[in-house]
């Protein structure tokens, strides 16, 4: 829970197709800042609110997708038991040397069950621009383009979801929010591993390894107005929105960058305490769930991943 253990995401390296007009999407559009650009030609970022040294990556490929996600655990100390039980469940775990990503120390990397990599960390220089911390401001520079404020969460496509609940539940001390069930199980999973309503989500996808969203904080529901003001004077590829989520309770707009990657910015979710309930929404009800406003799934949300 907040304070020790897994913290909080820290990073989602997305693989995108062209890097040019992937910064203009996300520097320009959605308001995040460029923190650099290393010789690999990875390109990284972070949003005003956040004072770790970067949490988004993006990274030229051919092909759109999720290369790794990343959670910033507690100390190193955290870190090494993680391995440990990570090793026990049965999973390999590679090491990947401080600095390879800059300003980040030595991770642990691994694959759930549902074929993503994921990543831990316990060490992340503080941003150049990271917010005031002595009579604070709201922000050194005015936000720009959406506002996004920070890395918030990804919503991933996979099997084996109740495999992946058993490893977030029992070997990273996640804590499921939320779920839908169909009668032979979980077809989704919402995890939170802080006082927020989730921290990470899946759906259930007979392909391996896919990225439905990467989201982004924005302050409020009028930022979420404003957002879609922007994503119509720019012509942003636009999946459904502004709407509400049931499950989190989060407002919402589901839109693409120009590789084709989902992307989500949102306001408000509730408060999630150690002690509180799973909400349990059964599957012929997925549409309020998931749409609560428009009470139906549109069909991109179920076919369009990358
Ligand atoms: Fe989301």
């Amino acid at each position: 829970m907040a304070g020790e253990g897994v913290l909080r995401p820290g990073f989602v390296e997305i693989y995108v197709l062209d890097i040019e007009a992937a910064i203009t999407h996300y520097v320009d559009y959605l308001g995040l800042d460029m923190v650099g650009t290393e010789a690999d030609g990875r390109v990284y970022l972070k949003g005003y609110d956040e004072f770790d040294h970067h949490s988004i990556i993006l990274h030229p490929a051919d092909h759109a997708g999720v290369a790794r996600v990343g959670f910033k655990v507690s100390s190193e100390a955290a870190l090494k038991a993680y391995e440990g039980r990570i090793l026990e469940f049965g999973a390999a775990v590679d090491h990947i040397p401080a600095g390879e990503q800059p300003g980040l120390g030595r991770r642990i990397s691994f694959i759930i069950p549902s074929g993503h990599r994921i990543e831990l960390y316990a060490e992340a220089a503080i941003a150049e621009h990271h917010p005031p911390t002595k009579n604070p401001g709201l922000w050194h520079v005015e936000p720009h383009g959406m506002r996004a404020m920070r890395f918030d969460h990804v919503l991933l496509y996979g099997p084996e979801i109740p495999e992946v609940l058993r490893f977030f539940t029992t070997v990273l001390d996640f804590k499921l929010s939320e779920q839908v069930v169909a009668p032979d199980g979980p077809v989704a999973i919402f995890l939170t591993t802080s006082n927020k309503a989730h921290d990470i989500a899946f759906v259930s996808h007979p392909e391996p390894a896919k990225f439905h969203h990467a989201s982004f904080l924005l302050e409020d529901w009028s930022d979420v107005g404003r957002a879609a003001d922007l994503m119509t004077h720019y012509d942003i590829p636009l999946d459904i929105g502004p709407t509400r989520h049931g499950i989190t309770r989060g407002k919402t707009i589901y839109f693409f960058d120009p590789s084709g990657n989902r992307n989500e910015v949102f306001a408000g979710d509730y408060t999630f305490y150690p002690d509180t309930p799973v909400r349990t929404w059964d599957a012929e009800k997925i549409g309020k769930a998931i749409f609560y406003y428009d009470r139906a799934l549109n069909e991109r949300f179920l076919s369009v991943v990358t």
